[in-house]
Protein backbone atom coordinates (compact mmCIF):
# COMPACT_ATOMS: atom_id res chain seq x y z
CA UNK A 1 0.00 0.00 0.00
CA UNK A 2 1.07 3.52 -0.54
CA UNK A 3 1.84 5.39 2.29
CA UNK A 4 -0.87 7.31 3.78
CA UNK A 5 -1.43 9.63 6.95
CA UNK A 6 -4.84 7.73 7.89
CA UNK A 7 -4.68 4.80 10.40
CA UNK A 8 -5.25 1.51 7.80
CA UNK A 9 -7.23 -1.30 7.97
CA UNK A 10 -7.72 -4.89 6.80
CA UNK A 11 -11.02 -6.60 6.31
CA UNK A 12 -10.50 -10.42 4.43
CA UNK A 13 -13.90 -10.54 2.32
CA UNK A 14 -14.07 -7.27 2.27
CA UNK A 15 -15.39 -7.12 -1.30
CA UNK A 16 -19.47 -8.09 -0.97
CA UNK A 17 -21.90 -8.63 2.33
CA UNK A 18 -20.89 -8.16 5.85
CA UNK A 19 -17.48 -7.65 4.36
CA UNK A 20 -18.38 -4.58 2.08
CA UNK A 21 -20.58 -2.93 4.86
CA UNK A 22 -17.46 -3.16 6.71
CA UNK A 23 -15.07 -1.60 4.77
CA UNK A 24 -17.59 0.95 3.72
CA UNK A 25 -17.90 1.62 7.42
CA UNK A 26 -14.63 2.26 8.12
CA UNK A 27 -13.19 4.14 5.29
CA UNK A 28 -16.06 6.88 6.54
CA UNK A 29 -14.73 6.82 9.67
CA UNK A 30 -11.06 7.65 8.38
CA UNK A 31 -9.17 4.35 8.01
CA UNK A 32 -7.82 3.60 4.56
CA UNK A 33 -8.73 0.04 4.07
CA UNK A 34 -7.16 -2.92 2.11
CA UNK A 35 -10.75 -4.59 0.67
CA UNK A 36 -9.81 -8.59 -0.07
CA UNK A 37 -11.45 -10.81 -2.11
CA UNK A 38 -11.12 -14.14 -3.73
CA UNK A 39 -13.03 -14.41 -7.11
CA UNK A 40 -15.08 -11.36 -7.63
CA UNK A 41 -12.31 -8.55 -8.72
CA UNK A 42 -15.64 -6.34 -10.09
CA UNK A 43 -17.10 -6.69 -6.24
CA UNK A 44 -14.23 -5.48 -4.80
CA UNK A 45 -13.50 -2.54 -7.36
CA UNK A 46 -17.14 -1.73 -6.60
CA UNK A 47 -16.59 -1.09 -2.91
CA UNK A 48 -12.98 0.55 -3.44
CA UNK A 49 -14.81 3.18 -5.99
CA UNK A 50 -17.57 3.70 -3.68
CA UNK A 51 -15.38 4.57 -1.06
CA UNK A 52 -13.42 6.75 -3.14
CA UNK A 53 -16.62 8.44 -4.84
CA UNK A 54 -17.08 9.17 -0.70
CA UNK A 55 -14.00 10.99 -0.47
CA UNK A 56 -12.24 8.27 1.43
CA UNK A 57 -8.95 5.50 0.41
CA UNK A 58 -9.31 2.19 -0.62
CA UNK A 59 -7.38 -0.17 -2.62
CA UNK A 60 -8.85 -3.81 -3.62
CA UNK A 61 -6.24 -6.97 -2.66
CA UNK A 62 -6.80 -10.45 -3.95
CA UNK A 63 -6.04 -13.32 -1.73
CA UNK A 64 -7.21 -16.77 -0.87
CA UNK A 65 -6.82 -16.11 2.97
CA UNK A 66 -7.22 -19.68 3.46
CA UNK A 67 -4.05 -20.85 1.89
CA UNK A 68 -1.49 -19.64 4.86
CA UNK A 69 1.16 -18.10 1.95
CA UNK A 70 -1.47 -16.19 0.23
CA UNK A 71 -2.83 -14.74 3.49
CA UNK A 72 0.90 -13.81 4.36
CA UNK A 73 1.13 -12.13 1.77
CA UNK A 74 -1.94 -10.54 1.76
CA UNK A 75 -0.80 -8.53 4.69
CA UNK A 76 2.47 -7.37 2.92
CA UNK A 77 0.24 -5.66 0.48
CA UNK A 78 -1.88 -4.67 3.09
CA UNK A 79 0.19 -2.62 5.67
CA UNK A 80 1.54 0.85 5.34
CA UNK A 81 4.97 1.79 5.66
CA UNK A 82 5.21 -1.67 7.96
CA UNK A 83 1.78 -0.44 9.60
CA UNK A 84 -1.59 -1.87 10.26
CA UNK A 85 -4.25 -0.49 12.88
CA UNK A 86 -7.27 -2.77 12.53
CA UNK A 87 -7.38 -6.89 11.28
CA UNK A 88 -10.78 -7.91 10.20
CA UNK A 89 -11.32 -11.55 9.48
CA UNK A 90 -14.41 -11.31 8.05
CA UNK A 91 -14.02 -14.07 4.52
CA UNK A 92 -16.24 -16.89 5.07
CA UNK A 93 -16.28 -19.69 2.17
CA UNK A 94 -20.40 -20.58 1.13
CA UNK A 95 -21.50 -23.45 2.46
CA UNK A 96 -24.45 -25.98 1.75
CA UNK A 97 -25.75 -27.26 4.59
CA UNK A 98 -25.23 -30.68 5.35
CA UNK A 99 -26.93 -32.96 8.13
CA UNK A 100 -23.71 -35.10 10.04
CA UNK A 101 -24.78 -38.44 8.48
CA UNK A 102 -24.05 -36.98 4.67
CA UNK A 103 -21.40 -34.83 6.11
CA UNK A 104 -17.80 -36.22 4.65
CA UNK A 105 -14.63 -35.80 6.35
CA UNK A 106 -13.25 -33.72 3.44
CA UNK A 107 -16.18 -31.34 3.87
CA UNK A 108 -16.18 -30.86 7.50
CA UNK A 109 -12.29 -30.69 7.28
CA UNK A 110 -12.02 -28.07 4.73
CA UNK A 111 -14.73 -25.85 6.74
CA UNK A 112 -12.97 -26.27 9.93
CA UNK A 113 -9.42 -26.01 8.60
CA UNK A 114 -10.18 -23.01 6.40
CA UNK A 115 -11.69 -20.90 8.76
CA UNK A 116 -8.69 -21.46 11.24
CA UNK A 117 -6.13 -20.98 8.65
CA UNK A 118 -6.56 -18.02 7.54
CA UNK A 119 -7.42 -16.59 11.58
CA UNK A 120 -4.17 -18.26 12.59
CA UNK A 121 -1.57 -17.17 9.44
CA UNK A 122 -3.27 -13.61 9.76
CA UNK A 123 -2.95 -13.16 13.70
CA UNK A 124 0.40 -14.34 13.87
CA UNK A 125 1.64 -12.37 11.47
CA UNK A 126 -0.69 -9.07 12.33
CA UNK A 127 0.77 -9.46 16.50
CA UNK A 128 4.35 -8.49 15.73
CA UNK A 129 3.19 -5.48 13.60
CA UNK A 130 0.65 -3.98 16.04
CA UNK A 131 3.27 -4.80 18.84
CA UNK A 132 6.07 -2.85 17.04
CA UNK A 133 3.31 0.14 16.50
CA UNK A 134 2.15 0.11 20.33
CA UNK A 135 -1.12 -1.84 19.82
CA UNK A 136 -3.75 -2.32 17.63
CA UNK A 137 -7.44 -3.79 16.70
CA UNK A 138 -8.75 -7.42 15.81
CA UNK A 139 -12.08 -8.89 15.29
CA UNK A 140 -13.23 -12.19 14.48
CA UNK A 141 -16.73 -12.78 12.50
CA UNK A 142 -17.66 -15.63 13.68
CA UNK A 143 -21.69 -16.40 14.19
CA UNK A 144 -24.43 -16.86 16.78
CA UNK A 145 -24.73 -20.16 15.44
CA UNK A 146 -21.21 -21.60 17.04
CA UNK A 147 -23.20 -20.79 21.17
CA UNK A 148 -26.65 -21.33 19.48
CA UNK A 149 -29.00 -24.21 19.99
CA UNK A 150 -28.03 -26.53 16.95
CA UNK A 151 -29.15 -26.78 13.81
CA UNK A 152 -29.63 -29.49 11.48
CA UNK A 153 -26.67 -29.17 8.90
CA UNK A 154 -24.77 -26.49 10.77
CA UNK A 155 -22.59 -29.10 12.33
CA UNK A 156 -19.19 -28.18 9.92
CA UNK A 157 -19.77 -24.15 10.47
CA UNK A 158 -20.95 -23.99 14.32
CA UNK A 159 -17.55 -25.91 15.16
CA UNK A 160 -15.03 -23.51 12.84
CA UNK A 161 -17.01 -20.39 14.82
CA UNK A 162 -16.87 -21.86 18.18
CA UNK A 163 -13.16 -22.61 17.18
CA UNK A 164 -12.54 -19.17 16.07
CA UNK A 165 -14.15 -18.22 19.35
CA UNK A 166 -12.17 -19.71 21.73
CA UNK A 167 -8.83 -19.17 19.71
CA UNK A 168 -10.02 -15.58 19.89
CA UNK A 169 -10.00 -15.93 23.78
CA UNK A 170 -6.19 -16.87 23.57
CA UNK A 171 -5.17 -15.06 21.29
CA UNK A 172 -7.00 -11.74 23.61
CA UNK A 173 -4.99 -12.93 26.58
CA UNK A 174 -1.40 -13.15 24.95
CA UNK A 175 -2.11 -10.02 22.84
CA UNK A 176 -3.35 -7.95 25.94
CA UNK A 177 -0.33 -7.16 27.20
CA UNK A 178 1.19 -5.93 23.22
CA UNK A 179 -1.68 -3.39 23.66
CA UNK A 180 -3.79 -5.14 20.81
CA UNK A 181 -7.33 -5.38 21.43
CA UNK A 182 -9.43 -8.86 20.15
CA UNK A 183 -12.76 -9.08 19.74
CA UNK A 184 -15.13 -11.40 18.38
CA UNK A 185 -18.52 -10.26 16.79
CA UNK A 186 -21.17 -13.06 16.14
CA UNK A 187 -24.21 -12.25 13.82
CA UNK A 188 -27.46 -14.33 13.83
CA UNK A 189 -29.22 -14.23 10.42
CA UNK A 190 -28.29 -11.35 8.12
CA UNK A 191 -29.50 -10.71 4.69
CA UNK A 192 -26.56 -10.88 2.21
CA UNK A 193 -25.84 -12.76 -1.05
CA UNK A 194 -24.48 -16.04 1.19
CA UNK A 195 -27.83 -16.14 3.00
CA UNK A 196 -30.30 -15.19 0.05
CA UNK A 197 -31.28 -18.88 -0.57
CA UNK A 198 -32.92 -18.64 2.71
CA UNK A 199 -37.09 -18.54 1.85
CA UNK A 200 -38.80 -15.48 2.82
CA UNK A 201 -40.98 -17.15 4.96
CA UNK A 202 -38.24 -18.49 7.08
CA UNK A 203 -36.59 -14.92 7.02
CA UNK A 204 -40.14 -13.65 8.11
CA UNK A 205 -40.48 -16.12 10.98
CA UNK A 206 -37.20 -15.05 12.09
CA UNK A 207 -38.05 -11.40 12.12
CA UNK A 208 -41.30 -12.16 14.07
CA UNK A 209 -39.25 -14.36 17.01
CA UNK A 210 -37.02 -11.16 17.19
CA UNK A 211 -37.24 -8.70 19.93
CA UNK A 212 -35.73 -6.43 17.81
CA UNK A 213 -38.79 -6.92 15.20
CA UNK A 214 -36.11 -7.95 11.99
CA UNK A 215 -33.87 -9.38 10.58
CA UNK A 216 -29.75 -8.18 10.41
CA UNK A 217 -28.60 -6.21 7.24
CA UNK A 218 -24.37 -6.13 6.83
CA UNK A 219 -24.35 -2.43 8.49
CA UNK A 220 -25.53 -3.78 11.51
CA UNK A 221 -22.67 -5.80 11.74
CA UNK A 222 -20.20 -3.48 10.29
CA UNK A 223 -21.04 -0.85 13.40
CA UNK A 224 -20.75 -3.07 15.55
CA UNK A 225 -17.38 -4.03 14.39
CA UNK A 226 -16.29 0.08 14.06
CA UNK A 227 -17.87 0.64 17.73
CA UNK A 228 -15.23 -2.97 18.78
CA UNK A 229 -12.08 -1.21 16.82
CA UNK A 230 -13.04 2.38 17.87
CA UNK A 231 -11.78 4.65 20.97
CA UNK A 232 -15.03 3.61 22.84
CA UNK A 233 -13.98 -0.28 23.26
CA UNK A 234 -10.68 1.03 24.54
CA UNK A 235 -11.22 -1.44 27.51
CA UNK A 236 -12.87 -4.07 25.74
CA UNK A 237 -10.95 -7.67 24.85
CA UNK A 238 -11.64 -11.19 24.45
CA UNK A 239 -15.63 -10.20 24.36
CA UNK A 240 -18.01 -11.77 21.61
CA UNK A 241 -20.63 -9.27 21.03
CA UNK A 242 -23.60 -10.76 19.40
CA UNK A 243 -25.54 -9.17 16.78
CA UNK A 244 -29.11 -10.67 16.35
CA UNK A 245 -31.18 -8.55 17.73
CA UNK A 246 -31.98 -10.37 20.64
CA UNK A 247 -33.00 -13.36 18.59
CA UNK A 248 -31.07 -15.59 21.10
CA UNK A 249 -32.90 -14.29 24.63
CA UNK A 250 -36.05 -15.01 22.74
CA UNK A 251 -35.26 -18.43 21.68
CA UNK A 252 -37.38 -21.15 24.34
N1 LIG B 1 -24.80 -13.83 6.20
C1 LIG B 1 -25.08 -14.36 7.38
O1 LIG B 1 -26.25 -14.64 7.70
C2 LIG B 1 -23.98 -14.61 8.38
C3 LIG B 1 -24.34 -14.91 9.70
C4 LIG B 1 -23.35 -15.13 10.65
C5 LIG B 1 -22.01 -15.05 10.29
N2 LIG B 1 -21.68 -14.76 9.00
C6 LIG B 1 -20.25 -14.68 8.69
O2 LIG B 1 -19.95 -13.40 8.16
C7 LIG B 1 -18.87 -13.50 7.24
C8 LIG B 1 -19.25 -12.85 5.93
O3 LIG B 1 -20.42 -13.47 5.43
P1 LIG B 1 -21.29 -12.82 4.25
O4 LIG B 1 -22.67 -13.32 4.42
O5 LIG B 1 -21.05 -11.36 4.19
O6 LIG B 1 -20.64 -13.57 2.97
P2 LIG B 1 -20.65 -13.19 1.39
O7 LIG B 1 -21.68 -12.16 1.08
O8 LIG B 1 -20.69 -14.51 0.70
O9 LIG B 1 -19.21 -12.54 1.19
C9 LIG B 1 -18.09 -13.33 1.42
C10 LIG B 1 -16.84 -12.51 1.20
O10 LIG B 1 -15.71 -13.34 1.56
C11 LIG B 1 -14.85 -13.45 0.43
N3 LIG B 1 -14.21 -14.75 0.46
C12 LIG B 1 -14.78 -16.00 0.45
N4 LIG B 1 -13.83 -16.95 0.54
C13 LIG B 1 -12.64 -16.30 0.58
C14 LIG B 1 -11.29 -16.71 0.66
N5 LIG B 1 -10.97 -18.02 0.72
N6 LIG B 1 -10.32 -15.77 0.69
C15 LIG B 1 -10.62 -14.45 0.64
N7 LIG B 1 -11.88 -13.99 0.57
C16 LIG B 1 -12.87 -14.91 0.54
C17 LIG B 1 -15.72 -13.21 -0.79
O11 LIG B 1 -14.90 -12.80 -1.90
P3 LIG B 1 -15.26 -13.27 -3.43
O12 LIG B 1 -16.62 -12.73 -3.70
O13 LIG B 1 -14.19 -12.67 -4.27
O14 LIG B 1 -15.25 -14.78 -3.40
C18 LIG B 1 -16.64 -12.10 -0.25
O15 LIG B 1 -15.97 -10.86 -0.27
C19 LIG B 1 -18.52 -14.99 7.14
O16 LIG B 1 -17.43 -15.29 7.98
C20 LIG B 1 -19.80 -15.66 7.62
O17 LIG B 1 -19.57 -16.95 8.15
C21 LIG B 1 -22.62 -14.52 8.04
Amino acid sequence: MKATTKPTALVTGGSRGIGAATSRELAARGYRVAVNYHSNREAADQVVKRIEADGGEALAVQADVHDPRQAAELLERATVDGRLDVLVCNAGARFTPTPISRLTWDDFNAKVTGELASAHTLTQRTLPIMEAQGGGRIVYVSSAVADGPPTVGMAAHGTAKAALNTFARFVAYEAGPLGVNVNVVAPGFVRTEASAGMPLQFQRRLAEGTPLGRVAEPEDVARAIAMLVGEDAAFITGSVVTVDGGHGVARP
